[in-house]
């Protein structure tokens, strides 16, 4: 069979690491997938900054182009992956590829958060699949464990550490003593940061991610605008020495829980007890806690930024797409279009 045409929009952090993965392990993926999966156009800002980074590798197999929309029109393209950035730009070119009939694959939860409810509605007039396991906490398959691993559950809450740079701040700040705008820095630099950090370190971006979860747990549509933010901006390095002092860890939790009154969706920095599993995950780590009726308590844990962790779940993704396009259409719909089962539910 012949392989799956991917159109890559964005050769940053997360589009060369996805590169990079799918060329490594190409055999297994390939495998996996059923078919091979070749990425065969990338869009970019800078082409000589990508010709040097990927033009050796793949050569003519793969053309490079400046103009993004060359991809999500092109005949050729089965699937556009998405990881540019920005809401705007991107909605553009995620709404495009969907009216000329492409699979999307993003990363982008701000994309999702703010214009998600569009864009799930014209994929599934246009039946296409739209999946986005990358969007939230990196490389942990929270997406797929809140969708298909509790599909059997009621699900009561969902509240974890879900913002990589602000963790790995609230981390080196206490145990190397740094300063705030130090260890940002050095977030910046191992590619974790958004390319406005603000989003991290106000908590922006952990709410895009809290009101994609709370959509998938409670079938309602995206509500980010109703979400409670407060970031890690205003803490000092004696907040967080006085909590350890106390025997507490300051975290920044993203919170979705059910209530008699409707969904709470919150993001602020969070005093937990420093024996409780979540306080000690450090550093770029993600941990998400999720309360449901059957199973009760379970935990996920895992790297939630940086170039290859967040490409392990972008390409889980295209093998998924792979599978079900490969598969007969009437089945593949239901499993990766995002519906809100009820509007009832508002975030409160
Ligand atoms: P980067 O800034 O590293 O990469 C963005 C890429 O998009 C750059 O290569 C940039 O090109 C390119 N680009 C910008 N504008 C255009 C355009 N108009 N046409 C074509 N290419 C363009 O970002 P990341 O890879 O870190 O993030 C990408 C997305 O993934 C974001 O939505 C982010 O929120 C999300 N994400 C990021 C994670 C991470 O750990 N970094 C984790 C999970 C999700 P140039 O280099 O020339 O400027
Ligand atoms: N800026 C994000 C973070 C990237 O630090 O968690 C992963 O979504």
């Amino acid at each position: 069979m012949k392989p799956i045409k991917v159109g890559l929009l964005g050769l940053g952090t997360v589009g060369a690491g996805t590169f990079n993965v799918l060329r490594r392990n190409q055999e297994e993926i390939t495998r996996r997938a059923g078919r091979g999966i070749e990425i065969s156009m990338v869009a970019v800002r800078n082409l000589e900054k990508a010709q040097a980074l990927i033009g050796g590798v793949i050569g003519n197999a793969c053309e490079i182009v400046t103009d993004s929309m060359l991809v999500v029109t092109n005949p050729e393209i089965d699937i556009v992956v998405e990881v540019i950035g920005g809401t705007e730009l991107t909605k553009q070119l995620v709404m495009t590829a969907i009216a000329n009939g492409k699979h999307v694959v993003t990363a982008n939860k701000a994309l999702l958060a703010i214009h998600g409810n569009e864009i799930f509605k014209a994929a599934q007039d246009k039946g296409v699949m739209v999946a986005f396991e990358a969007a939230v906490a990196g490389g942990i398959p929270i997406i797929k464990s809140l969708r298909e691993g509790l599909t059997a559950n009621r699900i009561e809450w969902v509240a974890g550490i879900i913002n990589g740079t602000t963790n790995f701040i609230l981390s080196e700040m206490r145990d190397k003593g740094l300063d705030f705008a130090t260890v940002l820095k050095q977030a910046q630099a191992l590619g974790y940061a958004e390319a406005d950090p603000t989003f991290d370190i106000e908590g922006v971006d952990a709410a895009h991610k809290a009101t994609i979860m709370a959509a998938i747990a409670f079938g309602i549509p995206m509500q980010f605008d109703k979400a409670y933010v407060e970031g890690i901006s205003q803490l000092q390095a004696i907040d967080i020495n006085y909590a350890e002092q106390l025997g507490y860890r300051i975290k920044l939790l993203g919170i979705a829980k059910r209530t008699a009154k409707g969904i709470e969706l919150r993001v602020h920095p969070t005093l937990i007890p420093n024996t409780r599993l979540i306080a000690n995950v450090e550093g770029a780590m993600n941990a998400i806690l999720v309360q449901a009726d059957a199973v009760g308590a379970t935990m996920y844990y895992g790297k939630g930024a940086g170039a290859e962790p967040t490409a392990s779940a972008v390409i889980a993704d295209l093998v998924d797409i792979t599978r079900l396009a490969t598969a007969d259409p009437e089945h593949r719909v239901p499993h990766l279009a995002f519906q809100p089962n009820s509007i009832s539910q508002e975030v409160i």
